[in-house]
């Protein structure tokens, strides 16, 4: 059998740990793996790398995906999505396992309905993925934001500042929610949840009058005030999926809260820092296992399925219930931020 393995969509601590799971397990049956380099970019120009057990010795304690990654969409021209499917069969390859987010498995799944073996693994830091409890990266960058929403304790109390750390997650408030609940932030933005400014600045203010003079403010880059129509961004630019690029909440609301409580304000922007560095242990296991489930999968030609995680078993599910709905952070969720962020 040969496997071609691609890793699409923004990177995420762990990839390579997957990929170390495909090969081993995979070598162990027989079989021959290639990466496929810039996910559906280097499937639609048909470039398919040998990857042996040498290639992979190690992987999975590494950072970013030795694949290398890209954002392209292969249905953006139906041109591309018939170089992609001419590609694998000229090859003969019998699966592509592709590992990504709502966007990858997305077009993996279109990929399966026009004819192409496919196999999926869910990805993305966001942990916004249906019928995974949690996804490859997640856990690597919720410890990163929690750190840091930690260790921004110390400037915040000895400037007496407020600070505003904008952390990612598109539309679900997942890396805010950890980072915000485990590092000790006073205000929890995210984006199921429209915020009110007025709320935001009251809680600046009993802070003061209690003696606490500086706060922290967690909020996701999807967050949106309680009247807006739209998100708060820096740029209008989309991606090849339509996606607008996030980023900007922080600056502003840091410039509103200082108009309105007079109290100096500063904004921090994690942003790719959040996937940046070697995995934890969680996702390096995590990773590992699900190479391996994927490996299983497509000796079972278990086609249009993935390898998941449902509580601590992993477990084969639809890709079309992967990417079916987005998984938001539920309501019980949110109001233990306000129970514990409070004044
Ligand atoms: O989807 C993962 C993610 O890290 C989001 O949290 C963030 O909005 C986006 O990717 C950033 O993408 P890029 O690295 O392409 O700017």
């Amino acid at each position: 059998m040969k496997i071609a393995v691609l890793t699409g969509g923004g990177d995420a601590p762990g990839l390579n740990a997957v990929i170390q799971g495909i090969v081993t397990k995979a070598t162990e049956y027989g079989y021959e793996v290639f990466g496929v380099p810039k996910g559906y970019e280097g499937l639609i120009e048909g470039v398919f790398r040998p990857l042996r057990l040498e290639d992979v010795e190690d992987i999975y304690k590494i950072g970013g995906t030795i694949l290398k990654t890209s954002r392209t969409n292969p249905y953006k021209t139906a041109d591309d999505a018939k170089k992609a499917l001419d590609n694998v069969r000229k090859n003969k390859i019998d699966v592509l396992i592709a590992i990504g987010g709502e966007d990858t498995l997305g077009a993996a799944n279109k990929l399966l309905k026009d004819g192409m073996p496919v196999i999926g693994v869910p990805k993305t830091i966001d942990n916004d993925l249906s019928e995974t409890d949690y996804s490859i990266g997640f856990q690597t960058a919720a410890s990163i934001a929690a750190e840091s929403v930690e260790h921004l304790h110390t400037t915040a109390k000895s400037h007496e500042r407020v600070l505003v750390v904008e952390i990612m997650g598109r539309h679900a408030g997942w890396i805010t929610l950890y980072a915000g609940l485990a590092g000790g932030a006073h205000v929890i933005l995210l984006p199921e949840e429209p915020f009110d400014i007025e709320a935001i600045c009251e809680v600046v203010k009993k802070r003061d009058e209690r003696g606490k003079n500086y706060t922290i403010i967690a909020a996701s880059e999807g967050a949106k005030p309680k009247d807006a129509k739209d998100l708060i961004t820096a740029t209008a630019e989309l991606d090849e999926y339509g996606h607008i690029r996030l980023g900007g909440i922080g600056e502003v609301l840091a410039r509103e809260i200082e108009k309105r409580t007079g109290k100096e304000t500063r904004h921090v922007v994690l942003g790719h820092l959040q996937r940046s560095g070697a995995p934890i242990p969680f996702d390096r296991v995590l990773g590992l296992r699900l190479g391996v489930h994927a490996a299983k999968l497509a000796k079972e030609k278990k086609f249009g399925y993935a390898a998941s995680l449902s509580g601590t078993r992993i477990v084969t599910v639809k890709i079309d219930d992967l990417v079916k709905e987005l998984k938001t952070v539920d309501k019980d969720l949110f109001e233990l931020t306000e129970l514990f962020s409070a004044v």
